[in-house]
């Protein structure tokens, strides 16, 4: 059971720095004045997914383990890539809105994991960066509500 808490850590501590990776890529390729917005908020939203791989990572070493380098590192998020038409805000957010649906998923299943090996530190952490991946959710739900553009 303490096998499985950290080796959804050591998935959710990658997923997390490869999401950091797009969302930077897209803050800096998306162009036009529908982009202006989310541009901003997946700044602030890279600062929140590096704090996350680093709360991962230090219960990781709570726990005699230790958090993967970029060896152990495999691609998953393809929603993400940038898209080839720098304008395309709307593939953006749909990518963006996958990407935290996975993360949604992986904490709840966290969460569960942790509640079963009666881990309640881990438990603990899982719930607040559900929570933050959930708001992040909110957020952009709200902009493929406001661009219409398919
Ligand atoms: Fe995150
Ligand atoms: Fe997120």
């Amino acid at each position: 059971m303490a096998d499985q808490i950290t080796s959804i850590l050591k998935e959710a501590y990658l997923d997390e720095l490869e999401t950091v990776m797009n969302y930077l890529t897209n803050s800096i390729v998306l162009d036009g004045v529908h982009a202006e917005e989310v541009k901003e908020s997946l700044q602030e939203d890279i600062q929140e997914e590096l704090n996350h791989a680093e709360m991962l990572g230090n219960r990781l070493k709570q726990l005699d383990a230790k958090p993967p380098g970029s060896a152990e590192f495999e691609a998953n998020q393809m929603d993400l890539q940038p898209p080839e038409d720098s304008t395309d805000v709307v593939s953006v957010i749909e990518g963006v809105l996958t990407a935290e649906e996975d993360a949604i998923e992986t904490y709840r299943s966290l969460v569960n994991a942790a509640r079963e090996a009666d881990d309640p530190v881990t438990e603990d952490l899982a719930v607040t960066i559900l929570a933050d991946e959930e708001a992040h959710r909110t957020e952009f739900r709200g902009f493929q509500k406001e661009y219409p553009m398919n």
